[in-house]
């Protein structure tokens, strides 16, 4: 139905068993209008949408500081742990594994300094095994953390502090540590300007699920070895491209559209699926996007995410044939980066050499579009987000893509997409049960609950 082409970049929507052009076309109006009241901030959230012009403003000053910081902690350290949850630890864990080597963990010799993560989970066993990992490997922190007192990578960062205090001395410590914060509030920013440390700041007006385009993403993402200068530039060709007011040319707009059609004519569900593994965790970090931005005054599409063809083992079941609540997001790799050749074989016991000469991808690709064809004869709308290859630009202009359609579709939906006050409930309650000062009346009640 639509179909465009924006700097490689492509989004179509092949199909229109649910909602018709005609039914997207409609929207466009209210569409254009919630694009305009991100463009002019006029909006709920309005004071955080630094991310809508960051591409454009990022200097090749601050990329220089940021490839700089990035060559001193790669020279010091075989391992640098990246420290951070949510925001502040997705963009970069999606991009450098969409770019890595599968095997990176297993290699022996690595060709690079490793990165690893840390604080996104309360793990002990994952905490314990992380120090063991260290063991007497050199190692850097980079510690993100927005509010500066988020417990999870507060916790993770004494820990490994501590270790590396023990090791190299407060001094050498200091020389390894970089933390990335708010510029001037939260217990990271206190500790960073009292001990010394290299800082980043991230930018007030900008969230964290939407900062993988500042420090918090660009840094570690630079220390892993990618070329943060192209996922920039992939962004800045996004950016351009997202301010128009048509379909035919910002497939942004056109994406936020066909998504709000859907959910208005009961589709509940978005599945963001890749054929391609490396993407698992820009699934993740789409989940996070969407879920937070959207999920809130009892509203909001619900983003779930699939590995395929590994997950047509497990959940292709329920999508080809369960509750049609659901539409599906494709993001197509055009290109992988290496060949394999399925070869001969005399025996043929497999029955395989029908498949001998072809490439391992050719095979990939064509469970791709017959799962897609399944899919839309099992009524599941069927949206395709195609790029080139596993590239930093193309990424830069994935991640653009989808943070310009989450704010237009935020705004569709009638919520302010960039705060999330639910967030705060669970921690509310874990304070309360773990007795932190401050937290009395809160524990005197939940412990009413534990009878
Ligand atoms: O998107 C968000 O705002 C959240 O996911 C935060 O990034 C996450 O809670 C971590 O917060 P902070 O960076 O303040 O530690």
């Amino acid at each position: 139905m639509f179909k465009q082409t924006m700097d490689k970049l492509q989004f179509s929507n092949t199909n229109s068993l649910v909602v018709s052009a005609e039914e997207i076309n409609a929207l466009l109006p209210e569409a254009q209008n919630a694009l305009k009241t991100v463009d002019e901030a006029s909006g709920a959230g309005n004071d955080f949408l630094g991310w809508v012009n960051l591409p454009s403003e990022i200097t090749d000053e601050h990329i220089e500081d940021l490839r700089a910081t990035a060559a001193s902690l790669q020279e010091k350290c075989e391992v640098v742990v990246c420290i951070g949850i949510g925001g502040s630890y997705l963009g970069a864990k999606a991009v450098i594994e969409a770019l890595g080597d599968s095997f990176a963990a297993y290699r022996h010799e690595p060709k690079s300094t490793k990165v690893v993560f840390a604080g996104q989970n309360i793990g002990e066993d994952y905490l314990y095994e992380l120090l063991d990992y260290l063991g007497d490997k050199k190692f850097g922190i980079v510690v993100i953390s927005k509010s500066g007192t988020t417990t999870e990578p507060a916790i993770a960062f004494r820990l490994l502090k501590n270790e590396l205090e023990k090791r190299v001395g407060k001094a050498g410590a200091a020389e390894r540590i970089v933390a990335i914060t708010d510029a001037s509030r939260g217990a990271l920013r206190q500790m960073a300007t009292e001990e010394g440390y290299k800082t980043f700041v991230i930018p007030d007006n900008v969230g964290g699920r939407f900062s993988v385009l500042t420090p918090v993403g660009l840094l570690p993402i630079a220390v892993a070895g990618y070329d943060i200068k192209a996922l920039v530039d992939g962004a800045r060709a996004m950016q351009a491209a997202t301010t128009a007011t048509d379909y035919a040319s910002n497939p942004s707009l056109c994406y936020a559209a066909t998504r709000n059609a859907l959910y208005r004519a009961g589709r509940k569900i978005e599945i963001l699926v890749n054929y391609n593994p490396k993407l698992h965790f820009f699934g993740e970090w789409w989940k996070q996007l969407y879920g937070e931005s959207e999920g809130k005054d009892g509203k909001g599409i619900f983003p779930a995410a699939v590995d395929n063809s590994t997950d047509l083992h497990s959940m292709g079941q329920w999508i080809q044939d369960g509750e049609r609540t659901i539409f599906e997001t494709v993001v197509s790799v055009e290109a992988p980066d290496r060949e394999v050749i399925i070869p001969t074989d005399d025996a043929n016991l497999d029955g395989l050499n029908f498949l001998a000469g072809k490439s391992v991808d050719n095979v990939n690709k064509m469970a791709e579009l017959g799962t897609r064809f399944a899919h839309i004869d099992g009524n599941v709308p069927n949206l395709l987000v195609t790029i080139p290859a596993l590239r930093e630009k193309y990424l830069g202009e994935l991640i653009y893509f989808f943070e310009k359609a989450c704010g237009i579709s935020g705004y569709l939906l009638g919520v302010n997409p960039f705060n999330q006050p639910g967030v705060e409930n669970y921690k509310r309650n874990m304070f309360a049960l773990l007795e932190k000062p401050g937290y009395e009346a809160q524990t005197a009640e939940i412990k009413k609950r534990l009878g």
